[in-house]
C-alpha cells in the first residue's frame, strides 16, 4: 500500500473520529447520584461500540453486567460480549483488589479501555452502576435510539459507601404489591447503590407471605373486605361473606425469586414478621395465639388502638412463632430478622389469665416488661440460629434483648439510647425518613398520610447524631426511608413517594458529608429527573411546587408575598388579579408588594413557557394585616406559626397542622390583643381554626371577640359557642362574628380551648388568621 493511501485512510478515521467524539466534558455535566467519594476528570473520553466487551475475573460476577448490558440492548440493539480472555482495547475489564473496602470500587476510563476494581460483587455492581449514570440519558430510554454516541468522559472514580445499611422499607400489608413491582424497586435501588429492602410482609391489614405449616394465614389472612372505595379510617370491619376481596400474597416460590433478584442486584431483603401487635390477619387465621382467642376479621382499612395482640403467656404461641419464623429463615438469607414490635396496646394482656401467670412466674412487673419478654424469647431463638433480631424501638421498652439491633423511628431518641448501651441501630426517623409524608404543600399533593417531608429535608438526615459519642458513632448501622402503604393503592403512586425522594436519601447515606450541598445536588436531580422521564418512573415533580409565603414591614406594616420553589433557581412569573398566565408574565426576582386583596398567579418557566401546575391564591387584605399583636397566653413552642404576625399575616394554615402556619395551644385558651394602632371602623372579626381529632386537635368551644377604644377597657362585641362534636375528618372553619359597626383601636380575640381531649390528654387548639373587617 503506498504511503498517500495510508495517509488517506487515517485522515478518512480521523474525520470519523472527529464526527463521533464531539462532546466537552466538564465536571458540571458528570451527574452521579449518589456522588462519589473522589472524581477526577481527565482529557479525552470512551466511546462504545458493539464490539466493546466485558471482561471477568470470576464467572460468578457474571450478573453484575446484567443491568448494563440489558440498557446496551434495548437502546443500541447490542450484545456486549462477557469475554473469557482479556480483549487488546475497548474493555471494561473487572479485576479483583482485595485492599478495597466492602463494597467499594475504583473506576478508571480512558479513551482505550475502562478498569474497574472491586473486592466484592457489589464493588463490581457499583462501578457499573456509576458507568450507566455516566453515559448520556438515552442509555435508560425503553426503545432503540438511532444515531447515538455512547460517549463517556475519561475519569478517575474511588468511591466507597459511608454506611453500610442503606435501605427502603416497602408496606406491602396495607396494599399489596406484586414480585414484578418488588424487583423492578430492587433494578431502582441498585441503579442509587442502596444495598437493603425490607418487606413489611405482615401487619393487621394483610398476611403476605406463604406459611406452608400454617396456611389459613394466607387463605384467611391475605384478604379482605374490598372498601378500596372508602377513605382508610372510614372502612368499617364487615362480615367477610360472599363479599369482594382485597387482597394478596408472596409464594415461597415468588420470595426465592425476588430473594434471588436482589442478590444479582447486591440487595438483601430483610423479612419483617411483626409480633405481638399488628397482627390482626394471623388473629382472624389462628384466634387461639391470642388472649380472647374470639373470631374476628382482617380489618379493610384503619385499626386503632391495636389491642388484639399475640397473647404472651401461651407456650404455643412462641412455638407457632418459631416455626413461622423457621420457614422465613430458610427463604431469606439475610443476616437481620425484623420482628416488628412496635405499637402494642397491652391491655388484653393485663387481663389475660395466660398472661398474667407469665408474668407471675417470670417475676415481671408489668407489661412492658412482659413485651421485653416476648422480644427476648424470640431474639434466643433467632440468634441460636446465626441470625440476628431487629425490631422498631419499641423494643427497647421494658429492657432490650442482648443481641437485638434497634432500628429507631420515633425521632432519634431510640437509636441515641440503643447506641449507648451498645447495640447496633438503623435511624429511620419519621421526621427525615417516613416516604408517606407529603413532600409538597398538602392542597396540592396527592392524599398521603400526614407530615411533611420534602426532599430537601430527606438530604438533610444524618444517621449520626451530633449528640453521639464516637462509640455511639460506631454503631450506626446506616439508615432506612419507610412507605407505610395505607394511602399507597397503586404503583403510580408508590413510585411518586419513593422518587425522587431515595436519590436524597442515597446520597445521605453513600456520599461522604463534607461532599454534600442541596444546590449543587439539585442541580444532578434535573439529570436524573430525565432518566427516570425514560425508565417509565412516576416520579414526584413537587420540587417545582411554586409557594408563597408573607412578610410585613415592622416599620411601614406593608405586606409583602415572596415566591419560591424547593429547587433553588427556578424561573418563576407570575400575573396579578385577572390577568391570565402567558409568555409576558413578569419574571419574579423580589417580594411582591400588596396594599389590597390581591390574586397572584404563579408558575415554573422553562424557555419562556409555563410548565407543571399554576399557583394560585387570593390574598384577602384586611384591617387587622401587619397590626401588632399582644399574646396574654403564649403559643406552645412547637407550633409558633410565622411568629409575631402570623395572625394577620394573610398567609392562610392548611390542613397540614406542620405547614408552619399555625400557632397552637395545649391544654390552655387563646387570648390576645390586636393593636389596630388609630381608630378603626369594625363589623366582622373572623377566626380561623382547624378540627383534626385524630391528634387530638379540636375547635374551641367558644370564641369571644372584644373591643376598645383605649387599649384598657374592652367590652364583649359577639361570642359563638360550639359544643364538643366527635369529627372523624380534618376541617378547617373560620367562626365568624359579625356587629354592628364600632369604631376600635384595640381587638381583643379569646378562644376556649377543649383543654382535656376525650381520651384525657392534653387538647391542641389550633388557630390562624384573624381577620378584620
Ligand atoms: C412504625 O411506624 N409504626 C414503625
Ligand atoms: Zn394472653
Amino acid at each position: 500500500m503506498s504511503k498517500s493511501i495510508i495517509t488517506l485512510i487515517l485522515m478518512m478515521c480521523c474525520l470519523g473520529c472527529q464526527n463521533k467524539a464531539s462532546k466537552v466534558f466538564t465536571e458540571e455535566t458528570i451527574q452521579i447520584i449518589p456522588k462519589p467519594k473522589e472524581l477526577m476528570l481527565n482529557s479525552g473520553s470512551f466511546i462504545f461500540n458493539d464490539k466493546t466487551q466485558l471482561y471477568l475475573p470470576d464467572k460468578r460476577y457474571f450478573r453484575t453486567t446484567d443491568p448494563l448490558r440489558a440498557r446496551f440492548k434495548t437502546t443500541a440493539n447490542w450484545d456486549l460480549k462477557v469475554a473469557t480472555e482479556l480483549p487488546p482495547s475497548n474493555v471494561i475489564r473487572l479485576t479483583e483488589n482485595k485492599n478495597l473496602a466492602e463494597e467499594a470500587y475504583t473506576l478508571n476510563v480512558n479513551s482505550n479501555d475502562i478498569s474497574i476494581e472491586a473486592n466484592s460483587y457489589s464493588g463490581f455492581l457499583y462501578g457499573l452502576e456509576t458507568l450507566r449514570q455516566l453515559l448520556p440519558s438515552e442509555i435508560e430510554r425503553q426503545d432503540e435510539v438511532k444515531d447515538m454516541v455512547w460517549e463517556i468522559p475519561a475519569v478517575q472514580i474511588h468511591d466507597a459507601p459511608r454506611f453500610k445499611w442503606r435501605g427502603l422499607m416497602l408496606d406491602v400489608s396495607r396494599h399489596f404489591f406484586d414480585k414484578d413491582y418488588i424487583k423492578q424497586t430492587i433494578d431502582r435501588l441498585a441503579y442509587l447503590k442502596m444495598n437493603t429492602l425490607h418487606l413489611h410482609l405482615v401487619d393487621d391489614q394483610g398476611w403476605r407471605i406463604e406459611i406452608k405449616r400454617y396456611p389459613k394465614l394466607t387463605e384467611i389472612g391475605a384478604y379482605r373486605v374490598d372498601q378500596e372505595d372508602k377513605p382508610w379510617n372510614g372502612r368499617p370491619t364487615q362480615p367477610v361473606d360472599g363479599a369482594k376481596m382485597y387482597g394478596g400474597f408472596f409464594t415461597q416460590e415468588e420470595i426465592k425469586e425476588i430473594v434471588a433478584y436482589a442478590e444479582s442486584r447486591g440487595i438483601t431483603v430483610v423479612p419483617e414478621i411483626e409480633m405481638p401487635a399488628h397482627v390482626t390477619s394471623a388473629i382472624a387465621s389462628y384466634p387461639e395465639f391470642s388472649c380472647l382467642e374470639q373470631p374476628v376479621t382482617v380489618p379493610s382499612g384503619g385499626l386503632w388502638p391495636i389491642t388484639d395482640i399475640y397473647c404472651a403467656g401461651k407456650d404455643s404461641t412462641f412455638e407457632f412463632l418459631e416455626n413461622i419464623l423457621t420457614e422465613v429463615m430458610d427463604l431469606f438469607p439475610s443476616k437481620y430478622i425484623h420482628v416488628g414490635g412496635d405499637e402494642a396496646t397491652k391491655t388484653n394482656w393485663k387481663a389475660c389469665v395466660h398472661c398474667q401467670k407469665r408474668m407471675k412466674t417470670e417475676g415481671l412487673q408489668n407489661v412492658e416488661e412482659l413485651q421485653s419478654y416476648f422480644i427476648k424469647r424470640m431474639e434466643r431463638f433467632i440468634s441460636s440460629k446465626g441470625r440476628i433480631l431487629i425490631g422498631w424501638d419499641e423494643i427497647l421498652e421494658g429492657g432490650l434483648a442482648p443481641g437485638a439491633t434497634v432500628m429507631s423511628w420515633r425521632g432519634v431518641k431510640g437509636g441515641l439510647e440503643a447506641s449507648a448501651e451498645g447495640h447496633d441501630v438503623v435511624m429511620s426517623p419519621g421526621s427525615h425518613c417516613y416516604f408517606d409524608h407529603y413532600q409538597g404543600p398538602m392542597d396540592t399533593e396527592p392524599k398521603a398520610w400526614g407530615g411533611f417531608t420534602p426532599i430537601s429535608k430527606v438530604y438533610e438526615f444524618d444517621p449520626v447524631v451530633d449528640s453521639m459519642t464516637e462509640d455511639q458513632a460506631r454503631h450506626v448501622l446506616g439508615g432506612q426511608a419507610n412507605l407505610w402503604a395505607e394511602y399507597i393503592p397503586t404503583t403510580a403512586q408508590s413510585e411518586y413517594m419513593i422518587y425522587p425522594r431515595i436519590a436524597a436519601l442515597s446520597e445521605t447515606l453513600w456520599s461522604p458529608k463534607a461532599n454534600r450541598s442541596w444546590d449543587e445536588f439539585s442541580s444532578r436531580l434535573t439529570t436524573l429527573f430525565k432518566r427516570y422521564e425514560y425508565q417509565d418512573i412516576n416520579y414526584a415533580k413537587s420540587v417545582y411546587t411554586v409557594t408563597a409565603d408573607t412578610k410585613v414591614n415592622a416599620a411601614t406594616n406593608d405586606l409583602t408575598v415572596s415566591l419560591d420553589t424547593e429547587f433553588p433557581n427556578t424561573d418563576i412569573r407570575y400575573v396579578l388579579n385577572d390577568n391570565e398566565m402567558v409568555s409576558s408574565a413578569e419574571p419574579y426576582s423580589a417580594p411582591i408588594e400588596i396594599h389590597a386583596t390581591t390574586t397572584i398567579k404563579a408558575s415554573r418557566y422553562v424557555d419562556n413557557k409555563p410548565v407543571g401546575k399554576v399557583f394560585e391564591k387570593t390574598f384577602n387584605y384586611h384591617k387587622g394585616v401587619g397590626k401588632k399583636v399582644t399574646y396574654n397566653t403564649m403559643y406552645s413552642d412547637s407550633y409558633k406559626g410565622r411568629g409575631a404576625n402570623n395572625m394577620v399575616n394573610i398567609i392562610r394554615g392548611t390542613k397540614n397542622f406542620h405547614d408552619g402556619q399555625w400557632q397552637a395551644w395545649i391544654g390552655n385558651d387563646m387570648d390576645l390583643i390586636i393593636d389596630l394602632e388609630q381608630p378603626t371602623e369594625v363589623s366582622e372579626v373572623k377566626i380561623g381554626a382547624m378540627e383534626n381529632q385524630g391528634p387530638d386537635i379540636y375547635f374551641p368551644t367558644r370564641v369571644e371577640v372584644l373591643l376598645s377604644t383605649d387599649g384598657k377597657s374592652f367590652k364583649t362585641a359577639g361570642i359563638i359557642d360550639r359544643p364538643f362534636e366527635v369529627n372523624p375528618v380534618i376541617v378547617l372553619k373560620d367562626f365568624t362574628l359579625q356587629f354592628n359597626k364600632q369604631m376600635a383601636t384595640h381587638v381583643q380575640v379569646k378562644a376556649i380551648s377543649l383543654k382535656k381531649s376525650p381520651g384525657g390528654g392534653g387538647a391542641w387548639l389550633f388557630v390562624d388568621e384573624i381577620t378584620i373587617n
